[in-house]
């Protein structure tokens, strides 16, 4: 489940037996530890290993790729400093991905700081990421395409807990007979509200009543088979949260990179969840 690489350095080129190793790991479901990988922080940039960071309201500090901040107490200098740090790990996760992994065409989106301690924090049990889930963007429709997620774990010395459960199609299987059909028109009104940016598929609602169902499910959160993960300081993983069922139930001071990539960059597209899903179903679904 837990794929270690030996890589040291940001930039390639990487041996072609790891490059190997990584995709096959990633498109089947595994998670890629980078545990010689940290993220370095500057002097000036450990102020930033603090929760104030955060404006207190959304869980995360996001920079889109163009560069606006959102959800940092911090203004003017201060705020730029920490946006050219996000900046920075955006560009050395790109490279990185550029280098290790086979995809030729990969959309770079959102990174996230992440300051807040996970343990503690209240929410409700759709938006906590404490329980085991698969990464769905409620306003961002995917139809179909995957999503990619770089973490690296910045804090001084506290590890970041995660489980990790059990294989997507395992899941799918035991989840899918409970989600009843769409609600005709939803998709097209949530469009038209702006609800969403562009249409939902059906893959999307369903990627969605996943995330939902199994986060609503206590006995699923109890009972069904997981890892527990901890990931010390100073290391990175990647993995697709769109697949691989995680939750984050401790650690502070992460950063994250999301990527989205067609399925057609996959070596392997059929082990895409929406070819699992239409080949459990029957049904196309974007
Ligand atoms: C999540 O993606 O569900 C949370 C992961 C994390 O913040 O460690
Ligand atoms: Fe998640």
């Amino acid at each position: 489940m837990l794929e270690t690489l030996p890589i040291a350095s940001w930039t390639g080129p990487y041996a072609p037996e790891v490059k190997a190793r990584a995709v096959e790991a990633l498109e089947n479901g595994g998670v890629l530890f980078f545990p010689n990988l940290p993220f370095q922080l500057s002097e000036k940039e450990k102020s930033f290993l603090d929760a104030g960071v955060s404006d207190g309201k959304a869980k995360n500090i996001s920079r889109d790729p163009d560069g606006t901040l959102q959800s940092t107490s911090l203004t003017g200098k201060r705020a730029q400093a920490l946006g050219a740090m996000m900046g920075r790990f955006a560009d050395s996760t790109s490279s990185l991905i550029g280098d290790l992994l086979p995809y030729r065409e990969i959309e770079r989106a959102r990174t996230s700081y992440r300051p807040v301690q996970v343990k503690g924090r209240s929410q409700s049990k759709i938006s906590d990421d404490r329980l085991l889930h698969i990464d769905a963007f409620p306003s961002r429709p995917m139809r179909g395409r995957r999503i990619l997620r770089f973490f690296a774990n910045v804090a001084p010395s506290s590890p970041r807990h995660w489980h990790v459960g059990q294989p997507f199609e395992d899941f799918a299987k035991s989840f899918l007979p409970r989600i009843g059909p769409d609600l005709p028109g939803k998709s097209w009104l949530y469009e038209k509200l702006g609800v969403t940016r562009g249409r939902r598929s059906r893959y999307d609602e369903l990627m969605l009543s996943l995330h939902d169902t199994a986060k609503l499910d206590d006995n699923f959160q109890k009972n069904s088979p997981h890892q527990k993960v901890d990931f010390p300081p100073g290391c990175c993983w990647l993995v697709f949260t769109d697949m691989v069922l995680h939750a984050a139930l401790g650690g502070e001071f992460a950063l994250e990179q999301t990527f989205h990539l067609d399925i057609d960059q996959m070596a392997e597209p059929a082990r895409a969840p929406i070819k699992v899903l239409e080949r459990l179903s029957g049904k196309a679904l974007a």
